[in-house]
């Protein structure tokens, strides 16, 4: 599969969790005695008030799954109260601020003062079990309080990434009926403030049912005030008592909303619920950092993503780990930002994504080399495939050759790993997430749906429950039905291909479907449409992702203005403005070509696999035109072609 080397388990990882013989055996039982299985990883891994009666039951075909049914437990004390006779005074939060200067540590004991009073400020206003709460926050502490308060008293809370714009907010408070908003004055990053309040007054003018938007000063500079409805956070916390009781939660009882893209229509609320979630958030990340007590552990994902949320926030606290969160990027205030943090906190274990690595490979090796790591153990990827120069560069300049490169795989509807390597388990190849997880029963498809057996290509797909599994689409079940079911009856489809090597190992090639993985964020050609063809001024477009060498995936959109609209610089920056303004910078297209028709069936259906080619730069292979209504519209794209 690839030219580069295999890498054995180093000898630092020989007394692993979990080793080979160790991974064969439990994988084995997991697939083939799941309710044994997870029922002993249940007791092992999480504190419940009330066991359960199954352990798992499930319905491809309805979309129906349930894990732990009838236990009863709640995530915020699994992650902070039974920890507390003996980690009261140990860090669970290590804070790193934007301003290099700053940086605090947060133990399990002021975890849990802050959660509570939290909690308690949040039934004052009204809001109780199953109620849904927005959080739109920057990176800091309060963040990872308010995901707590949420479990504490059984709220289900919608984290929207700060980098969203209020027009996507909006959205998404309505969408999942939101009606308490937790944001910040401001947010800061690579010493620039992102305008949170602002976005949220804009977003909230079109949410009438929030009564209450709790505010985090951040900053201190001004912001407008709406009396009754905005509350200072600080203020409420003053008065709020530091005993909560923990709301006792059923197994099935929703988690977490978080908003995600697909080939089509706005963005669905994936909707994960309590026991099966937290089980898989546990184990995978004990097992797959090989996490030792003690250990600092740093993701640098941002809690508005699904990776935030497992990897930040609820698999490292219910393990009573020490989790580093970075309020910053890693090229402020330069390129060796990063690897002063991990010396500065002696970080074990550093997660990321494969776009940060590209970024900081290209600016070359001496921000890293000037800089110690020693503490670091093990490095880890997630959230595009690696390209493995990418991995050979990350293993050999950042972790000196010492560390293992363990490339995760997984979505927002997975919750947790499904495809990783074990360190102490697997050896490795560089760009393969190697072998799936304790439960993940998977297989690749060929298109009439039969399976591919042994080495092969195909689509990838999981044949039965694993307790993280996205539970519904909010709101709209039959969404998720459609989505992640229909497509082979009784498999889950992923909408992502792979390739399964003579080994047996996996190889991500990427989304089957017209979703976008812009460094490392999902987002749907569809979405990036709708955007552009806002603008009165354009009749169609169609949107491409093309190779990027940072990126993975740059946006490339094919435009056609009005008839008579003579299209000019000044266009462009607007439409561009707009994908800023519908959905937030990162959908800004890279490049935008102005086509004056499209390629399309004869029934009306957009050629995509053209334009794609043409995005690509691939020419050679651009297929059969002749089923196009108009096949001189190629040549028209080719010679207007924007490199
Ligand atoms: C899509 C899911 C997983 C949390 C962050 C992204 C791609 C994710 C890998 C990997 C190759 C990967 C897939 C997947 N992806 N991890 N290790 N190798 N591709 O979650 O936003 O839900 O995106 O990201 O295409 O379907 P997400």
């Amino acid at each position: 599969m690839s030219e580069f080397q295999t890498h054995p388990v180093p000898a630092n990882f020989n007394d692993a969790h979990i080793n080979a013989e160790k991974y064969q055996a439990m994988y084995k039982r997991s697939i083939e005695d799941p309710e044994g299985f997870f029922g002993e990883m249940a007791s092992e891994f999480l504190s419940w008030e009330q066991p359960w009666d199954s352990v798992v039951n499930y319905d491809f075909v309805k979309g129906e799954a349930s894990w732990f049914a009838g236990g009863k437990l709640n995530v915020s004390y699994n992650c902070i109260d039974r920890h507390l006779p003996e980690r009261a005074d140990q860090t669970a939060l290590i804070w790193e601020g934007d301003d290099p200067a700053d940086s605090k540590h947060i133990t399990y004991g002021e975890l849990k003062e802050q959660v509570c009073k939290l909690a308690n400020a949040l039934k004052a206003r009204g809001v109780s079990k199953g109620d849904r709460v927005c959080i739109y926050m920057p990176m800091i502490p309060e963040a990872a309080y308010a995901m707590l308060a949420c479990t504490r008293i059984g709220a289900v809370h919608s984290i929207v990434f700060g980098g969203f714009s209020p027009e996507a907010l909006k959205d998404r408070i309505l969408d999942s009926d939101c009606q308490t908003v937790i944001t910040a004055d401001e947010g800061v990053r690579g010493g620039r403030s992102v305008p949170l309040k602002v976005n949220a007054d804009k977003a909230l003018a079109s949410c009438p049912n929030v009564h209450t938007c709790l505010v985090v000063e951040r900053t201190g500079n001004d912001i407008n005030w709406v009396e009754g409805r905005d509350q200072w956070y600080h203020e409420l916390m003053a008065g709020a008592d530091a005993d909560c009781a923990p709301e006792p939660m059923d197994s099935e009882d929703p988690l977490f909303i978080l908003y995600t893209s697909g080939s089509t229509g706005k963005p669905k609320g994936v909707l994960h619920t309590t026991g099966g979630y937290l089980l898989q958030a546990a184990m995978t990340f004990k097992y797959v950092f090989d996490y030792r007590e003690g250990e600092v552990y740093w993701c640098t994902a941002d809690v508005g993503w699904v990776t935030g949320h497992t990897y930040i926030v609820y698999g490292p606290l219910a393990n009573g780990a020490i989790s580093l969160m970075f309020e910053g990027v890693p090229t402020y205030p330069d390129a060796g930002r990063c690897w002063e943090v991990v010396d500065k906190h002696q970080v074990n274990t550093f997660y990321t994504a494969p776009t940060a690595i590209r970024a900081l490979m290209a600016v070359g090796d001496e921000p890293v080399t000037r800089s110690s790591r020693s503490s670091l153990r093990l490095l880890g990827t997630v959230g595009e495939p690696i390209n493995p120069e990418a991995w050979e560069w990350y293993h050999r300049v950042v972790g000196d050759e010492r560390c293992p490169i363990i490339d995760t795989w997984w979505q927002t509807e997975t919750g947790a790993h499904m495809i990783t390597p074990l360190p102490g388990a697997v050896d490795l190849k560089p760009g393969s997430a190697t072998f799936p997880f304790f439960g993940v029963d998977l297989a690749l498809l060929n298109e009439d749906g039969s399976e591919v057996e042994g080495a092969g290509s195909g689509y990838l797909v999981v044949k039965s429950s694993w307790p993280s599994q996205i539970r519904s689409v909010y709101g709209d079940h039959q969404r998720m039905i459609d989505t992640y079911f229909s497509n082979y009856a009784g498999y889950y489809f992923t909408g992502d291909g792979a390739t399964r090597d003579e080994d047996g190992y996996y190889w991500i090639t990427g989304r089957v479907d017209d979703v976008l993985n812009v460094s490392g964020h999902r987002m749907g050609t569809a979405e990036v449409e709708s955007a552009l063809v806002l603008h009165d001024k354009i009749a169609e477009a169609a949107v491409v992702g093309f190779p990027h060498d940072i990126k993975g995936q740059g946006i490339y959109a094919y435009v056609t203005p009005m008839a008579g609209v003579e299209p000019d610089d000044e266009l462009r920056a607007e439409l561009i403005q707009l994908c800023v303004k519908e959905i937030g910078p990162i959908a800004k297209p890279d490049i935008i070509q102005w086509a004056p028709g499209l390629p399309k069936t004869r029934s009306g259906k957009i050629m995509r696999r053209i334009l794609r080619k043409i995005a690509e730069n691939d020419l050679e292979s651009l297929g059969d035109t002749s089923t196009l209504a108009d096949p001189a519209v190629v040549n028209e794209l080719l010679s207007n072609r924007v490199c």
